[in-house]
Parts: structure tokens; sequence; C-alpha cells
């Protein structure tokens, strides 16, 4: 029954139309076979509209616009289109027609077309397209070609108008004259293939279409699921999507597949723009994730922001781990400093060899002055007042250990708001990396704070529980041991402040203190002494000029002034003068802490130098009257000078006060001094060796 119809359908052809009686090739066979299966399906059906005015210039393949669809009145009738362009006016006509009989004086021997592929027909006075073809109501759409008046399938016309290049597809002429392009692809059902993903394959496909509309390119998709493998070959326009996909290969001169993803079947689309490119397809191994846009938006952009919000989280977390970190670091380096002491006679390395201090781990100022430029501020409680002074009041404080209750216990000299210079110079002073030394008392840190009383200007130390020098003279008598490391001490932090390199070598600038006094001294738990207070300090830099170093004024405590100070009559050319007059208020110290010492015989009550002559805060005119008048200096009695050792120290301290500064020793040779009497307690007829035990201050140690 089907060979009988094909054999009808052919003779229909060969009656109907001049195609040549035998195809041609497999292309016109096929379209024959197209033709024969409309024709089983009895009366087509066509648009039916008269002329009717259209803005359709012919550029874009054009809708007819016609609503009127008609089954045609005899069986072999094809659909037919005429579009006219009259004095400016255009129109569009659809209908059925018998491609026997002529249309308007014009034969229409395209119908065997499944498109409606104008045709530019002779015709004087107007512009005349026509076209005719099989498919149902195919003359509701109408392309343009630049075809005029010739008989041929779609295969043929492939095979007469091939371009002469491999560029895409087929001419258009459009009414105004203007060319468009319309690419020429492979155009098949889905057909089963054996082609596989890991080869080429050629389609197999025998139709090859002028594409409807300017822009399409080929594309060709490969589909696998349970049933079979399939391969369809299509013209495309790729601003479309093709199956829930966008193809953004269709530049490509060739059809190289990409695997989308789909669930339940695996499938490969490829487009390209070469005359009939999807004829042979080719496999990669990449693959592009489908992304349906509308539904996965939220999803793509929660992907997409993964990344940033990753390395966002990972930027805030380290540095939160730095800052943690960071506190802990100044927190054990400070309990690691405040635990290591600089042994007198070690060898230094650079960072200053350190040792275990006394079993009781009192915070000791040692090897190191730290300097803590972390903007955070050190969780500190404050506890009691321990000390008043010009400038600022000194408090014994908790300074919180991360993790737990833990706490170091340090000193916080607060100074108002009004006492910044103050406090500036004490914190540059102590900034200084070379003024690092045992017998100088060890920094943390300096801070300004925010308080409900104001500002505040905080400098954070280590804690010495056993308090400044006078007070612990006030309250203690010292052995000639306890003498010898104070003073030894002393004399050491004051030759390292006056010094012009580090104990290790490295050079320093000199610093004098200027207020040396014993209030101004720290008693450390191993009776060794720190110096502190460095507000008036000042470095003696070789470029300070002599008005700078004149500018900077008489300063200091009247009582502890040397008389060249008290007169102001430094020599500004000697930057040494400055350092004498450190040695001098230093011998005024020395001669304090004698007047402690059981090795003297009998020990008075503790009374500051000049004691009882002058006022318990003397002005300069009359440390004036007692110091250049009467050049009176605090007394050494004979009994004193029966302890070898005491002897020499008061030799010292002597040598030390002289009204001359240029005869006055330097605190080096001083400190020396102090190192060569270790031994003289052993030739000393009177032994302090009775002394008492230092006192523990474990109340303040760390809990
Ligand atoms: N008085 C002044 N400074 C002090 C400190 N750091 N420790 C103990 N008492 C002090």
């Amino acid at each position: 029954m089907g060979g009988c119809l094909w054999l009808h359908t052919l003779l229909w052809s060969l009656t109907a139309s001049s195609i040549p009686l035998i195809p041609r090739s497999l292309d016109d066979l096929s379209t024959q076979l197209l033709q024969s299966k409309w024709e089983m399906n009895g009366n087509r059906l066509c648009k039916l509209c008269d002329a009717t005015s259209t803005s359709c210039n012919g550029e874009h393949g054009c809708d007819s616009k016609c609503m009127v669809t008609t089954s045609c009145e005899y069986p072999e009738e094809v659909c037919a289109a005429i579009w006219r362009k009259n004095n400016g006016t255009i129109t569009i006509e659809t209908r059925c027609h018998d491609p026997k009989l002529e249309l308007y004086g014009h034969k229409l021997d395209d119908f065997n077309s499944d498109r409606c592929v104008m045709k530019k027909k002779e015709s004087p006075g107007e512009t005349l397209y026509m076209c005719s073809c099989l498919e149902e109501e195919c003359n509701s759409q109408l392309l343009f070609s630049d075809v005029t008046d010739t008989h041929h399938t779609v295969s043929q016309e492939r095979t007469l108008h091939k371009p002469s290049t491999g560029e895409i597809s087929t001419k258009q002429s459009m009414p105004d004259g203007r060319i468009i392009l319309h690419a020429l692809c492979k155009f098949c059902d889905e057909e089963q293939t054996t082609c596989r993903t890991e080869t080429e394959c050629k389609s197999n496909c025998t139709i090859t279409s002028i594409c409807e509309k300017p822009g399409e390119v080929c594309a060709a998709i490969w589909r696998k699921n349970d049933a079979n493998i399939t391969l369809e070959t299509i013209c495309h326009d790729p601003r479309l999507e093709l199956y829930g996909h966008m193809l953004y290969d269709y530049n490509s001169s060739k059809c190289v597949m990409r695997e989308k993803k789909m669930i339940g079947e695996t499938i490969y689309m490829c487009s390209c723009k070469e005359e009939e490119c999807n004829n042979v397809i080719f496999f990669t191994e990449e693959t592009e994730t489908n992304i349906d846009w509308k539904n996965d938006f939220p999803k793509v952009v929660l992907i997409s922001l993964l990344p940033p919000i990753g390395i966002a989280i990972a930027v805030i977390f380290s540095f939160y781990c730095y800052r943690v970190h960071r506190k802990n670091k100044i927190s054990k380096k400070w309990e690691k400093d405040t635990k290591c002491t600089r042994h007198p006679n070690m060898d230094c390395s650079d960072a200053c060899a350190i040792m275990m201090d006394d079993d009781r781990s009192d915070i000791s100022s040692t090897c190191a002055n730290n300097l803590n430029h972390n903007t955070e501020l050190l969780p500190i409680e404050l506890d009691i007042l321990v000390g008043k002074g010009r400038f600022a009041e000194v408090y014994k404080a908790k300074l919180k250990q991360n993790t737990s209750e833990q706490f170091e216990t340090v000193a916080v000299k607060i100074f108002p708001y009004e006492e910044y210079a103050s406090w500036k110079m004490e914190k540059d002073i102590f900034s200084d990396i070379n003024l690092k030394h045992e017998n100088v008392l060890q920094f943390l840190t300096a801070e300004e704070r925010k308080t409900d009383v104001g500002k505040q200007y905080w400098l954070i130390t280590a804690f010495h529980c056993n308090g400044n020098l006078q007070e612990y003279l006030a309250k203690h008598i010292i052995s000639w041991e306890d003498l010898w490391k104070l003073g030894g001490s002393l004399s050491r932090g004051v030759a390292h402040l006056h010094s012009d390199h580090t104990p290790c070598g490295r050079p320093k600038t000199p610093i004098v203190h200027r207020d040396l006094k014993s209030s101004n001294i720290l008693v450390k738990n191993d009776l060794t002494c720190c110096l502190c207070d460095f507000g008036l300090s000042i470095w003696l830099d070789p470029s300070l000029s002599v008005d700078d170093l004149a500018n900077s004024g008489q300063v200091g405590t009247a009582r502890y002034m040397a008389p060249e100070v008290l007169e102001s009559r430094i020599n500004l050319e000697n930057v040494e003068s400055f350092k004498q007059t450190d040695v001098y208020s230093m011998a005024l110290v020395l001669w304090e802490i004698t007047s402690r010492c059981n090795a003297i015989g009998d020990v008075k009550d503790y009374e500051p130098p000049f004691g009882t002559k002058v006022r318990e805060h003397p002005c300069v005119e009359s440390m004036k009257d007692n110091v250049l008048r009467d050049r009176g200096r605090p007394e050494i009695s004979n009994s004193w000078l029966s302890h070898q050792g005491i002897q020499l120290v008061c030799e010292t301290i002597t040598e030390c006060w002289d009204h001359d500064p240029e005869a006055r020793l330097t605190s080096q040779c001083v400190a020396e001094r102090f190192n060569e009497m270790e031994h003289l307690d052993r030739l000393s007829e009177r032994s302090c060796s009775e002394e008492k035990i230092p006192e523990d201050c474990s109340e303040d140690t760390t809990i």
C-alpha cells in the first residue's frame, strides 16, 4: 500500500512540475518522499487572506499575519503567498494554488518546498515576490531569497546557490536591495544514530535546508537515554534556548559537541556557522552545566558568593587569631621577661642572655623594656595607689591573662590630661630599645585611655613590691651585702644610661636622668635597684646645640641638685657635664644607702641627704646655701670607715659629690669599683652576715 502511494506521488510529481523524472540525488528522493507523505493526508491546510497591507519589507522572514486557515479545495493545490510593493504600498496575499496553473502570469515551480521561500518575479511597475510550499500552513511564514524564478527543491537550492566560499548560507536579496544571509544546514528530525561520544560522526542527514531566519546557525543534538541514541540536526537562532540551553559556540566553523547536564539522559549539543557544518559532529570532554537562570538564580548567586564569603571569613578569622595570638604573646613575653634576669657577668648576645630570677616569681625589671605597638588596650584592673609624684600617680594593678583568673601584677603610672608632655617624654625614653637593662624599670607599654574623669595617659611597667629605695631604707636596716648589691646595681643602672653603647656593644645615645633620688629608684626582690621616673630625662644627642641644652633648663629636685645645677652654671659645651650632675645625685643616694647599713656601727633612723638641715621639700635657694655657700655635704662619720668595704664606698661617694664636676668619678667607674668590692665583706672586721632574709612579697606574685 505504501509502495503504491509512493508510486502515485512520483507520477503526480512528474505531471505537476518540471522536476526531472528520476531523482538526481538522495536529497531529491527524500524531498519527493516528503511530498508523498503530505498527499497521503488529503487536501492541504493553507493560509487564505486577500492582499493585505503589511510592514514586512522582506528584511526578515515575514509573518503573513493572516488569521484564516483553509482546507484547500483540490488535493493538488499547494499553499502560496504573493508579496507586492507598489507605489510604496506593500501587501501580502495568501492562498491555495494549483501549481499546474499560472498565478498572476507566473508558474510556481517551488511547490515541493516545505517552506514558502519567496522568489522574485518579473512584473512591470511593481516588485513582486511569490512562493509556494507543501507543509501545513507553510504560507504563513514567508522567507525571502535572491533566487529569481528558478525551479528547485530545497536541496537543489543548495546546489544551485552554493556560496563560493565556505561562508555560511545563501544570500537573500531584499526587496529594497539589501542582502541578508541565511544559513545552509542539515535539517533532519531526530534520527537513530550509531555515533558514540568518543568519536567524530557524520549525521547521515540527507536534507539540507536554508535556515528560515537570518542569524540562524546550524545545530546538532545528540541524546542518549535508556531506549536509544539519536541525533537531530536543525537550524537554530542562538539567541534562543534550545532544550533549555543556550548555545554559545555558534561562531565556530565546526560543530563541537559539549555535554549539557540533564536529568535522566545524556545530551550533547553543538552549533556552528559554516555551511552544513552540523553534518559532522565532534565530541570533546568539556562539560557545561545546565543553568536554568530562572530557577537556579539563587543557587548560582549563592555558589558564586561562596568563595568571597569564604575568603572574608578566613581573613576575619585570621585577624581574630592574630589579635588573640598577639595578646598572648605580649602576656607571655611579659611573663618570660619578668622571669628572666641578665647575669651581670654573663656574655651577652643581642637578645640579652637570660636566667631565671630568684625562685619567687615576682615581676622584676630585667633584660628588656618592651614597646607594645598594639593599639588594643591591655586588660588591666587598677588596684591600690602606691605612689604619688609631681606629674603622676602610680597604681599597683592586675594585668589579666586571657584564659583564666590568672593575672600578672604590674605598675600603672597615670598622668592626667594636662601632663601629656611628661608622659610623652617618659614614654619616648622608655621606648628607646637601648634603654633595656636589668637596672632600669621594665616597661611594658604606654596607653591613652578615655575614662570617666577624662583622658589619661598610662605607662605600664613592672611592679616592685619593695617600693622605692627611700621607702625601703626607711623601713629596713641593711647588710653590707645589701649595700653592695643596692649600690652596685644603682651605679650599673646609671652607667648604662650614660653609656654610648649597650652591654652587647651596640651603639646607643647616652641618656641623663636629671632627677636621680632615692624615691626614683625601685628595689627589686633580689635587693637590686632599678631606675624609674624618666620624665626629666634627655638624650645626649651629639646633634644637640648649646642652645638646645641651655633651654632644657634647671630641672630636678633641689635636695639632689649638683652645685652647678643649683647655680645654673652647667658647662653646656660638654655633654659630659650633664652626666656629672647625675653622678652628684647618685652620690647622695649612695650615702643614703650606706647610712642604713649595719656595717657602719650605730644605724640612725632613715634621713634623706641634708636631712634635718633643710625642710622636707627644700627650695633651690635653701640648697644653694648648703651646697654652694657652705660647701655642705651629708655627714660621713668616722665610724663608717672601720669597714673596708664601706670605706671604699665612702671614698667613692666623696669623689662623686666633688664640687668640681670634672673631678667627679664617672658612673662607669663607680660601677667598676662596686664590682671590685665583691669580696670585701670577708676582709672586713665587722660582718653584716647576720642580716635579715630579704622579704618575700608573695602576695604580689602571679596567682
Ligand atoms: N612606685 C613607683 N613605681 C613603682 C613600681 N613600678 N612598682 C612599685 N612601686 C612603684
